[in-house]
């Protein structure tokens, strides 16, 4: 309203100026203040912009984005409006949906033939002290378990953290298997050893690299049949060491591929760990489920704690790679998701049995670094999912511990 005071003045000022009579005054002012008003309709302004994306709705909030402080750096020129959105993670599933709706708003409610640039940024949520003793600076924590052995952890695990990191996060992967470490195997890094670095009067392990991603297994501090005799204290010492003595440094999220089982051994991970979230894998086939549902309990159980992110349905289907639009349910179709329901956890995707994801894993080039549609476009929609989730959950908590303070 006070741009409209301002240009009707600016017309007073030109009709006193010329020192009209009083019809051709009134007609001048009118038609003036008409252009003024259509021209002020038509300018692209900040503050249009602001008004229109606050009518875009997170859908996983339920609040619009300005709210939620996702706009940032509105610029206008001419036609031209630029602006960015963050977003709580690179692998947002949301991404697409979010900038399409905040174009339509701008276009319908500003100018329809406006130039709208977006650019996309993120900022990972946490609920984490960055100076804890446990991974300092690492955002959040993910658990892959599971309750049986051989339903693909270790596979899930290294592709999301692959996964991940492509979408741009920063990511670490802890081969927890202590027993049995086998993604020394599936990175190509067996035989490699992580250098130290002296901090203050603590030497620190220095997690190896896999192509930006950082990576630590018991297998690379011992001999694969050492470790297989630990036991009790010495099992606890060496998790607890390898997870605390490590250099991680600033990640957004550490990926943690759990041993089978929900004995010991993922009780001590518990208890050292602050895990944001785990993620559990099963097969379609009924005994797997049945084993999946125990690692559901114990993470739901008193002292444990941890929430669940939801459930990952690995060789779901079969798909050869000569057929690749071929799906043949051999195990069985929709045990994971209806496991997902019984326990009101996320469905968290679906990956198919495919004979590249098993030669990837023992030639040590996981299957999402070999670029197939396929296997790709399944771990990059469960890694959206668990990021997704992430940030839900992350919110969730915040909200419970604003509520409970007041
Ligand atoms: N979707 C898949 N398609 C084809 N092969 C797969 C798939 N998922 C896993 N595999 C293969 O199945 C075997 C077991 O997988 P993986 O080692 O990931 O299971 P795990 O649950 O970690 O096992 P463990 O309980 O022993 O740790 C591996 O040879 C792996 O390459
Ligand atoms: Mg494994």
């Amino acid at each position: 309203m006070t741009h409209f005071t301002y240009r009707f003045e600016i017309c007073q000022y030109n009709v006193n100026k010329f020192n009209l009579n009083i019809d051709s005054r009134l007609k001048f002012i009118s038609l003036r203040s008409f252009k003024n008003i259509t021209s002020y309709l038509m300018e692209i302004t900040e503050e249009k912009v602001m008004m229109a994306l606050s009518t875009v709705i997170d859908p996983d909030f339920k609040k619009d984005l300005v709210s939620l402080n996702m706009i940032k750096d509105v610029r206008i020129d001419g036609q031209h409006v630029y602006f960015t959105i963050e977003l709580t993670t690179p692998a947002c599933p949301l991404k697409d949906q979010l900038g399409n709706d905040s174009r339509s708003a701008v276009k319908e409610m500003v100018s329809d033939t406006a130039k709208i640039h977006i650019n996309f940024t993120s900022r990972v949520t946490t609920l984490r002290d960055f100076r804890s003793d446990v991974l300092p600076g690492v955002k959040n924590i993910i658990a892959v378990a599971s309750g049986k052995g051989g339903v693909g952890k270790s596979t899930v695990a290294v592709n999301l953290a692959l996964s991940l990191m492509r979408s741009g996060a920063k990511v670490g992967l802890v081969d927890a298997d202590i027993h049995g470490p086998s993604i020394p195997t599936m990175l190509g890094l067996k035989g490699l050893r992580p250098g130290l670095e002296k901090v203050g009067d603590k030497h620190k392990i220095i997690p190896l690299d896999y192509k930006g991603l950082k990576v630590m297994s018991i297998g690379f501090l011992v001999e694969a049949d050492q470790a297989i005799a630990w036991r009790g204290p010495m099992v606890t010492s060496a998790l607890r060491q390898f997870i605390t003595d490590v250099l991680w440094g600033e990640l957004d999220y550490v990926i943690i591929d759990m041993p089978p089982g929900t004995g010991d051994v993922q009780l001590t991970l518990a208890q050292i760990v602050p895990v944001t979230g785990a993620v559990t894998v099963t097969t379609p086939q009924e005994v797997a489920l049945a084993d999946a549902r125990k690692a559901m309990s114990f993470f739901m159980m008193n002292g444990v704690d941890i929430p669940v992110l939801g459930v990952v349905e690995n060789m779901s289907y079969f798909t050869p790679t000569e057929l690749p639009n071929n799906k043949y349910y051999i195990f069985g179709k929709g045990g994971g998701r209806k496991m997902a329901e019984e326990y009101n956890v996320p469905f968290l995707g679906e990956v198919p049995l495919v004979q590249s994801i098993r030669e990837g894993g023992d030639i040590g080039v996981p299957a999402v670094m070999d670029n197939d549609p396929i296997v790709t476009s399944a771990f990059d929609s469960v890694s959206r999912n668990v990021a997704r989730n992430v940030t839900i959950k992350n919110a969730q908590v915040r909200e419970q511990l604003v509520e409970n303070k007041s």
